[in-house]
């Protein structure tokens, strides 16, 4: 065998997504023949749900019309108005086109705004548990993820205090992701806003994640946007989730208080013209799905809101797991509790091996040290997330290490 001469940089050891890797060791129960019950991934397309056809229709049309040529590299300018017509819409009255920026999925969105903020050794707040995508970039910045901790025991929610005690010299940015993924946790006006106060006394950059503001199982949502009065502050959004289409990616980022970003600004613009742009035909999508029929969302939580309820009822319904139960987005975090367990990364590649279920485990979001968790999604059909949860509780039940 030829030895092989070329390594690849060792930092990127540290950039890892669970969410994906996990689904490699699915494939391979698949390729012995056994059919996997996917409890892992956020695609709503992957179950019963599907794009809605005016949207569709919008992007076929862009393409049929020869629409298929570079956009500017900060977004067509019909989809930056479209984004900076709605966050004006929602209360966020400074925010111009000239303030958004369409990319390639909210994932370039949170790409290009590291990557203009955080130097080597700069460090970044990020919610634990939280999407690991934050954690990868930051790994391969060079940067330090630092964890503040949303209390499981207070409904997952984050404390300013807490929070405060983990900036240092060297932070320079907050990331906050409401409604959260993995936990399901919206936060109230006023935790945001004791959360903001601190980013406003410290002049941390704000990233606010709302990829998930649509989906929720009652109440309104408070765009962080809304209450950053001083804050230099970042809103991430895009269509993946509430329209629908996650492999057209199409996200977008939007400074709102631009006074306070015009250097930041500029740095998106150069890193964004370096990539030239996000695709260009799907961008004819953003302003139909801001300003048309919003039907498909109700129809899609119509669907959720029982899926959610049977998920609740079933696990805490099993010794030794509990889970909070989520008030936005199609996620949750139960917790186990469970003699002997001392990796749920195990314990999750063993009920996929043995019951043929597949969730994420709580160590691919980050959890506290001596809690274990996994991540579900409930997006399956309710007949589907019965079977799955009735292998779930026969494996518990059978647990031992
Ligand atoms: C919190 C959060 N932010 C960002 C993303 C990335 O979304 P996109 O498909 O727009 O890149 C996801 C995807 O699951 C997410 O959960």
């Amino acid at each position: 065998m030829q030895r092989q001469v070329f390594r690849p940089a060792p930092h990127i050891e540290n950039v890892r997504y669970a969410i994906r890797n996990i689904a490699v060791e699915a494939a391979r129960v698949e390729a012995e023949g056994k059919r996997v019950l996917y409890c892992n991934i956020g695609d709503p397309l992957r179950f019963d749900f599907a794009t809605p056809p005016h949207l569709v229709e919008a992007v076929e049309r862009a393409m049929r019309d020869g629409k298929n040529g570079y956009a500017p590299s900060a977004g067509l300018l019909a989809a930056r108005t479209a984004v900076a017509n709605d966050a004006v819409k929602r209360g966020m009255s400074q925010v111009t086109p000239g303030d958004v920026f369409i990319t390639a999925g909210v994932s370039e969105a949170i790409d290009l705004v590291l990557t203009a903020t955080l130097e080597p050794g700069d460090e970044v707040l990020l919610p634990c548990p939280g999407y690991p995508l934050y954690d990868a970039i930051a790994a391969r910045l060079h940067a330090k993820a630092v964890a503040y901790h949303p209390d499981e025991a207070n409904g997952w929610q984050p404390d300013a205090r807490e929070l405060e005690s983990r900036i240092t010299s060297k932070t320079r940015a907050l990331v906050i992701c409401n409604p959260n993924n993995p936990t399901g946790a919206t936060y109230s006006s006023q935790t945001l806003a004791a959360l903001l106060d601190v980013a406003r006394r410290h002049q941390l950059l704000v990233l606010a994640d709302e990829i998930y503001d649509r989906l929720l199982y009652g109440g309104t949502h408070v765009p962080m946007g809304t209450l950053a009065e001083g804050v230099a502050l970042v809103m991430l959004n895009g269509l993946s989730k509430a329209y629908l289409c996650p492999g057209w990616r199409v996200g977008w980022l939007a400074f709102v208080n631009p006074n306070l970003t015009r250097d930041l600004a500029r740095a998106v613009q150069r890193l964004a013209d370096a990539r030239l742009c996000g695709p260009a035909p799907v961008q004819h999508a953003v302003e139909p799905a801001l300003f048309g029929s919003q039907a498909h969302i109700a129809a899609a939580m119509a669907k959720l809101l029982p899926r959610r309820d049977l998920m609740v009822k079933r696990l805490n319904a099993i010794r030794g797991v509990s889970v909070v139960a989520p008030s936005g987005a199609f996620y949750a975090m139960p917790r186990l509790e469970l003699p002997g367990l001392q990796s749920d990364e195990q314990f999750v590649l063993k009920l996929l091996r043995e019951e043929q279920v597949l969730f994420v485990h709580g160590e691919g979001f980050g959890q506290k040290p001596g809690t274990h968790h996994f991540r579900v999604v409930f997006l399956p059909p309710l007949e589907v997330l019965d079977e799955a949860f009735a292998r779930f509780e026969r494996f518990v039940a059978r647990w031992a290490p």
